[in-house]
């Protein structure tokens, strides 16, 4: 391993999030705009070939973890030969996947054969009208499902990541903590953050504080537990519950000093920062024919133009940015 994922503020890159497709079969509100995001032509998209050969050549040079985003992952046809084939890989130790859950309880068997192990499964409400208003299509029960197989399947934890809007599902808190009582269920609040098209508004975040201080007064022994240093989530636990209930605070407490991730997007772009900009087309650095050499010089000048924080998080509200489904946050992408 060569110092290739290194930037110039010391930090090791050893997490690479793939986004697999731009195409999603929700249309979540705070995602994207109703009549959904303009897609890449097919053509321009990554084949598996391509994909395999940037897994390869990124796990080559130290990263140890893969999270298969999108759009939504599971929508890619081969998405299982995909994670078969990436699983193999020597040197990769996790398989990670973030999906909205709505094909998983078919799917998840074999995804989960083929070596997928772990699971981020994103559920902003336990009512299913809400659900469908906020993603405008229906499969509130499916989630419900594709959370349960995760468990039996033995994914522990099973993470569910809950998009916290006020006035949409900030008096659901206490529902979702429950879900962490006698399940291996790593519930993550998340704060609202600003992309375009998403209809952001300052009034709509609620905080981590504000979060974990209303959560205080219902579980007064809500712990802290101890995080890792590359963790995006602050890690809580109520006594006596089996699951675990986290906070993700890009927006109040931002995590870029213990940053380990980069970002290919489905269309071959490549990102050092969720909310940078694209630095490089690694598609046509491929399509144009540069050998791995070549590859490695490109993706390491890319990593060394890594900043050691990005602007302030209400300065995105203001700037451009795309939409999560693009980026693969989830949808980072984000
Ligand atoms: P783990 O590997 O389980 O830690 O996954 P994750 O939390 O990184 O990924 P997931 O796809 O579940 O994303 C959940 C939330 O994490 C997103 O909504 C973002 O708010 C946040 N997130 C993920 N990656 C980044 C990042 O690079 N920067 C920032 N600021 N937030 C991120
Ligand atoms: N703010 C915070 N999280 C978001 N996600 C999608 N859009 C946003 C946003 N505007 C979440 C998805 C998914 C994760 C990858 O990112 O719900 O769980
Ligand atoms: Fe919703 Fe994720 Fe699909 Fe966006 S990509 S519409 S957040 S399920």
């Amino acid at each position: 391993v060569s110092d290739m994922l290194v930037d110039t503020h010391g930090r090791r890159h050893n997490y690479l999030r793939i986004s697999l497709t731009e195409r999603c079969n929700l249309r979540c509100k705070y995602c994207m705009p109703a009549e959904g995001v303009e897609l890449t032509p097919g053509g321009q998209l990554l084949g598996d070939k391509e994909v395999m050969r940037l897994a390869r050549l990124f796990v080559a040079e130290g990263v140890d973890k893969i999270r298969l985003t999108g759009g939504e992952p599971t929508i890619r046809s081969n998405i299982e030969d995909i994670c078969l084939e990436l699983s193999s890989l020597p040197g990769l130790k996790y398989l990670a996947m973030t999906t909205n859950g709505l094909v998983l309880a078919r799917k998840l068997p074999r995804l989960r054969a083929a070596g997928l192990n772990q699971l981020n499964i994103s559920l902003d409400s336990l009512v299913p009208a809400k659900f469908e208003l906020l993603t405008r299509r229906r499969g509130h029960a499916k989630v419900l499902q594709a959370i349960n197989t995760a468990l039996e399947l033995g994914f522990n934890p099973v993470k569910v990541n809950v998009v916290v809007m006020r006035g949409f599902n900030d008096d659901e808190l206490v529902d979702f903590v429950e879900l962490t009582r006698s399940k291996p269920i790593n519930v993550r609040f998340i704060e609202f953050m600003p992309f375009d098209g998403n209809v952001w508004s300052s009034k709509k975040l609620v905080s981590y504080f504000e979060m974990l201080s209303s959560l205080r007064e219902k579980y007064p022994s809500l712990s802290r537990l101890k995080d890792h240093p590359t963790d995006t989530a602050k890690n809580f636990q109520v006594d006596g519950f089996e699951g675990t209930v986290s906070f993700i605070t890009s927006m109040t407490h931002s995590f870029c000093s213990g940053c380990n991730r980069l970002r290919l997007m489905a269309d071959g772009n490549f990102k050092v920062c969720l909310f940078g900009p694209a630095e490089v087309s690694l598609r046509d650095a491929m399509r144009s024919g540069v050998d791995d050499e070549g590859l490695k010089q490109i993706i390491g000048d890319a990593v060394k133009r890594k900043k050691a924080a990005h602007a302030g998080m209400f300065d995105l509200a203001k700037t451009q940015n795309r939409p999560m489904i693009h980026i693969g946050v989830r949808v980072s992408s984000v």
